[in-house]
């Protein structure tokens, strides 16, 4: 859901950051968000759900990874309105031995230069509204929240202009 799609189908916007004990993060992205989900629904996770069971609306019946299992069923693919200002959207995940270095932010960056030279004019995410750490990082990178009722109450979207 996370990974896979973005380097299958976006390599351009796909990068790692190497360090002493190999891959310790990546940023990854996508030029035209619904451009990307039909191509991710036809080329990739059509191709994926004839392997992984479907566990199905009851949450109180799901365990262990079944919440990307039931995403992978039935993906969000949230794109309104709101959000057309922000065509693109993105991915990050350091490793802890990699954060509170700077390499978010030059990963981040880097990844943002990618997408404006390839004509984008900005770029949205989705982040836990519980994750404090990462929406201090978005917002020191320029990114606000989305107010819109086009948007699911409980979530949270942050997004910028390039
Ligand atoms: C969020 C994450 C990508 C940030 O990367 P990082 O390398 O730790 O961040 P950096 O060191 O480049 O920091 C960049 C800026 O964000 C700020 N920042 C980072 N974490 C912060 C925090 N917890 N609180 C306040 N500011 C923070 C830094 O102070 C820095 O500001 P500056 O450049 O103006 O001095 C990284 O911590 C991570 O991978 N976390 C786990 C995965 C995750 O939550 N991903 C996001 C999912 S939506």
């Amino acid at each position: 859901m996370f990974i896979g799609p973005y380097l299958v189908l976006e390599p351009k916007f796909a990068f790692v950051l190497e360090g002493p004990n190999g891959v310790a993060g990546y940023v990854m992205g996508a030029l035209d968000t619904p451009d990307f989900y039909r191509r991710m629904e036809r080329d990739w996770l059509a191709k994926i759900r004839t392997r992984v069971k479907n566990p199905g609306d009851d949450e109180s019946h799901w365990t262990g990874s079944d919440w990307v299992r039931r995403l992978i069923h039935r993906p969000p693919y949230l794109y309104p309105p709101a959000l057309h200002p922000y065509p693109s959207h993105g991915h990050v995940d350091f490793l802890p031995e990699a954060r509170g270095l700077g390499w978010g932010r030059r990963g981040f960056e880097h990844l943002m230069q990618a997408l404006s030279d390839a004509g984008s004019p900005g770029m949205h995410l989705d982040v836990s509204p519980h994750n404090h750490s990462a929406i201090a990082f978005y917002e020191k990178l320029g990114f606000a929240p989305v107010n819109s009722d086009e948007l699911p109450p409980g979530g949270l979207t942050m997004a910028r202009r390039f």
